[in-house]
């Protein structure tokens, strides 16, 4: 309830400047703006909101807390608005001001949202009240030509999408970036090697399948480190491939394909969009990243590279760690791109993409990496005032014995059997739930639903975990159909599809509501929760506020579906159930859209 909050925020603020207009003079208590301290209670006996503020002001004020909460709530009821949001206050304990939001408050707040096709949820806008147009990146996904795809991105995949629809749902201009690793010395490592083995890769498209391609990839890798042979043939042939050789080139854009093609694959099959812009776009800007660093004087001579010592970052041995801009033998590194990338990124049209925040959602491995680029950047003066970079990392994804995800032969599991397993696993479910409940469907139904539950599965798994921990990947409780998992969401969705199907009409919106049991009000109150769940979603990049957000509402849904009738009430009270389910069941198909999982009539 983020509009209702925000004018009692108002309200309270007012309410302390005329209690204490001498304290409060010119806007500021103590130095400090004034903070009624607003908070949501967490026990609902104690209402809906609480104003802390008294027992911070006692030292400033010189007075008790239940005075100052005294003088405050005499304010508070003199105030006409106020007086419409909220029951007359009560104070408690030693000081604290418990407020409750007015029921007919919440009913007129729900009537809003049951009209409003957003749900309630308001486009973004600056302080003044304009839409916001510069575009917000996020740089996600990102896996590296001709190597496997691995857990590691997927995840990145998954929280990046759910990241880039709510930001776009909040009305943001998005640029989804697929920062792929598709340059460096590995090409030139691979294309040597494929001279030798496989020629015919060099030249016609596909004429190697991708898993050969990347045993390939380990192979030239093998012979990189051990033959200085190798190696030096190599170097040239990245220096070919950067000095545009066309034969370099097409062989280049050819091994590029095959690895973009296998990922567009999985990317149709999560139905995740993504545009490419990979490492390779950003060549043309190093050499202009080394140059301007160069003259701020930021980069130092260390063993023949060319690095920027990083300030208050320790590398091994206590030396200020080195971030290596120029290799020695003049080529560019991994944050070398990256420096270049921010500078795109932020610099206006036409020479950059002019966005407001950027976005990089990687495992936390490279949080190192992320500072020192980020410190760079900002000591160049490369991020203008107002503008946002960003790290959002997470954690490992481990098989159930804590230990790195593997198959059972040891080999790291492949992303297209990962999702195959979740598939078949919700399949082998469904048809036996079929059988016990003895119920006929078409195989076209039970691929939709065994695809829905099981992708829907894994993308929930990962996004209902705080991303920062490592997560446990068991398919077992992610199919399951009770706890905090997608099925379990899922099947409250369609229970409210089986109500239409047995004759309740969700089609008309009563003008009138109206509730008397707690289970309704509970729901209630649940429901206008929405808003303040996507919010934290946007600020925090936490996608997994709002999945516990949605098992919240679920499980007070259950409660109140399972202890009420619904079809059976009477007159309005069967009308305004019906309104909750209405509600309920809209706020899940957003919800469970905003995590790029879709939603079910049956299953
Ligand atoms: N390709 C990198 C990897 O697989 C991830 C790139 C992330 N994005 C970035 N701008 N560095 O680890």
């Amino acid at each position: 309830m983020i509009n209702l909050r925000q004018k009692l925020e108002r309200q309270c603020k007012l309410a302390l400047m005329r209690a204490f207009p001498k304290a409060c003079d010119g806007g500021k208590l103590s130095g400090k703006p004034i903070n009624p301290q607003l908070v949501r209670t967490n026990n609902p006996e104690f209402g809906d909101y609480q104003i802390n503020a008294a027992l911070q002001l006692t030292k400033i004020l010189k007075k008790a807390p239940r005075d100052i909460a005294t003088s405050i709530v005499t304010e508070l009821t003199k105030n006409e608005e106020f007086a419409s949001i909220c029951d007359s206050p009560k104070i408690a304990g030693p000081g604290f001001i418990n407020l409750t939001i007015k029921p007919e408050r919440l009913i007129q707040e729900l009537i809003t949202r049951l009209e409003d096709n957003r749900l309630g949820i308001p486009l973004a806008e600056t302080n003044d009240g304009k839409r916001i147009t510069d575009p917000i990146i996020v740089d996600f996904s990102s896996p590296n030509i001709a190597k496997e795809m691995h857990v590691g991105h997927l995840r990145s995949t998954i929280i990046g999408d759910s990241i880039a629809r709510v930001l776009e749902f909040r009305g943001h201009n998005v640029l989804r970036l697929n920062h792929v690793g598709d340059w460096g010395t590995q090409f030139g490592m691979l294309i040597n090697h494929l001279k030798s083995v496989a020629p015919e890769a060099l030249t016609k498209a596909n004429a190697i399948d991708i898993g050969d391609l990347v045993n390939f990839y380990r192979k030239s890798k093998e012979r990189f480190d051990s033959d200085n042979n190798f190696r030096e043939r190599s170097r040239e042939e990245v220096v070919n491939l950067q000095n545009g050789d066309p034969t370099s080139l097409k062989a280049w854009k050819l091994l590029c394909k095959q690895s973009r093609d296998e990922f567009q694959k999985i990317y149709d099959r999560l139905d995740v969009r993504l545009t490419e812009r990979g490492e390779s776009f950003y060549n043309e800007y190093l050499q202009d990243v080394v140059d301007d660093l160069d003259a701020l004087n930021l980069l130092v001579k260390d063993d023949g590279a060319r690095c920027v010592f990083l300030e208050g970052i320790l590398g091994k041995n206590n030396k200020p760690l080195a971030i290596i801009i120029q290799k020695s033998d003049g080529g560019f590194n991994y944050a070398t791109t990256d420096l270049a990338a921010i500078r795109y990124r932020l610099n206006p049209s036409p020479k950059g993409d002019g966005a407001c925040r950027v976005i990089y959602v990687t495992d936390s491995g490279q949080s190192n990496h992320f500072n020192g680029v980020f410190q760079i950047a900002d000591r160049a003066n490369w991020i203008p005032t107002g503008k946002k970079i960003e790290h959002v990392p997470f954690g490992l994804v481990q098989g159930e014995d804590g230990k790195k995800l593997k198959t059972r032969s040891g080999e790291t599991i492949k992303l297209k059997s990962l999702l195959d397993e979740a598939v078949n696993r919700a399949e082998f479910d469904l048809r036996r739930r079929l059988k016990e409940e003895d119920r006929k469907e078409s195989e076209s139904f039970i691929k939709l639903v065994s695809e829905t539950v099981g992708i829907g599965a894994v993308k929930y798994a990962d996004l209902s975990q705080n991303r920062i921990t490592n997560y446990q990947f068991s398919f077992d409780k992610m199919l399951a159909l009770h706890g905090n998992t997608a099925p379990y969401l899922l099947y409250a969705v369609v229970r409210i599809a089986g109500i239409v199907r047995k004759g309740g009409s969700l089609a008309t919106i009563p003008k009138q509501l109206e509730f008397t049991e707690k289970q309704e009000w509970d729901l209630v109150k649940e429901l206008l929760k929405f808003d303040d769940a996507i919010n934290d979603v946007e600020e925090e990049l936490l996608p997994n506020r709002l999945c516990n957000y949605l098992y919240e509402l679920c499980q007070v849904f259950n409660r109140f579906y399972d202890q009420l009738p619904v079809l059976k009430a009477k007159g309005s009270s069967k009308s305004s159930r019906l309104a909750l389910c209405l509600m309920t069941t809209n706020t899940l198909k957003l919800g469970m859209n905003l995590l790029g999982i879709p939603t079910l009539e049956r299953m």
